[in-house]
């Protein structure tokens, strides 16, 4: 179908594996919204337009996320990752550098902020390191969302009450990421399946990403990462995820369940 060929050329996803009943809903949704005459109309739009393509995949349900998605996953990041990395760079007085790679709308990024924030709160307050975490995604549309830090009441359902009064202001029926949070985060606009803008990051998070990539754009990516973390950084894929083409010798598992891995 020309729809899921424009995906895989352009943005290396593969929907092969999705129901084709449920395709066809997302796209007569699309071509509902966009008042296209009909789908050849459509997709000559699709092939032009990379905001239609962002669209297509939100209708997809693509960018799919939540606070603390997996609470078990960021509880193991934060003290088997975050905490040493933070005491490692107390030594030296380095920044500790954090990638949430395929971000979305920001959910997962301010989740690790969170934890970071709690880990700082853990140190005397001179002696803790400077941090950042970047966000990054393919949709502008996602991260002009990540980039406002304001989500609806139910979407900030995953943040414990504690995290969310420490770290949210509320706003009528939204919820506003605080500055103690903010000071922290940074979005841009990357293209996992091209070289990374930046390397050398002492963590990275990429989770449910990797699922919709065939199995060539997977390797792509997977090396990406790799080239993109320091030597003993961490690495954290989603639950059902796995590394292929990367050799074994190149990480050591931290947490199997949660998918934690350390590069060698
Ligand atoms: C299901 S969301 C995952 C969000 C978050 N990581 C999580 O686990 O909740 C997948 C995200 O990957 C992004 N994505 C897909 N292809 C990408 C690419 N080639 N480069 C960067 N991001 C991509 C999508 O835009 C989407 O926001």
């Amino acid at each position: 179908m020309q729809v899921m060929k424009h995906l895989f050329k352009s943005r290396g996803i593969d929907i092969s594996g999705y129901s084709e009943s449920f395709m066809m809903r997302a796209i007569k949704k699309r071509v509902g919204r966009t008042c296209a005459p009909d789908n050849p109309s459509y997709l000559k739009m699709l092939i032009r337009s990379e905001e239609e393509t962002n669209e297509l995949l939100g209708a997809l349900s693509i960018n799919v996320t939540e606070f603390f998605r997996d609470k078990g996953a960021f509880e193991s990041f934060e003290k088997e990752a975050i905490r040493p990395l933070l005491e490692s760079k107390v030594q030296t007085g380095a920044l500790l550098r954090i990638w949430s790679a395929g971000c979305a709308t920001g959910q997962e990024t301010y989740t690790i902020a969170m934890c970071l924030a709690e880990e700082m709160r853990r140190l005397e307050p001179g002696k803790r390191p400077l941090a950042s975490v970047l966000g990054t995604d393919i949709s502008e549309l996602a991260l002009a969302k990540a980039e406002s830090g304001i989500y609806p009441r139910e979407e900030v359902k995953g943040i414990p009450e504690k995290l969310l009064n420490l770290y949210f202001v509320r706003k009528g029926h939204a919820y506003e990421a605080a500055s103690s949070l903010t000071k922290y985060v940074r979005f841009a606009r990357e293209n996992l399946l091209e070289k990374p803008g930046s390397k050398f990051f002492d963590a990275i998070v990429c989770r449910n990403v990797l699922i919709y990539f065939s199995r060539k754009m997977h390797e792509v990516v997977v090396q990406n990462l790799y080239e993109s973390l320091r030597k003993d950084g961490y690495l954290m894929l989603g639950r059902t995820e796995t590394l292929m083409g990367a050799p074994r010798s190149a990480y050591e598992v931290v947490d199997l369940e949660n998918r934690i891995l350390r590069k060698l």
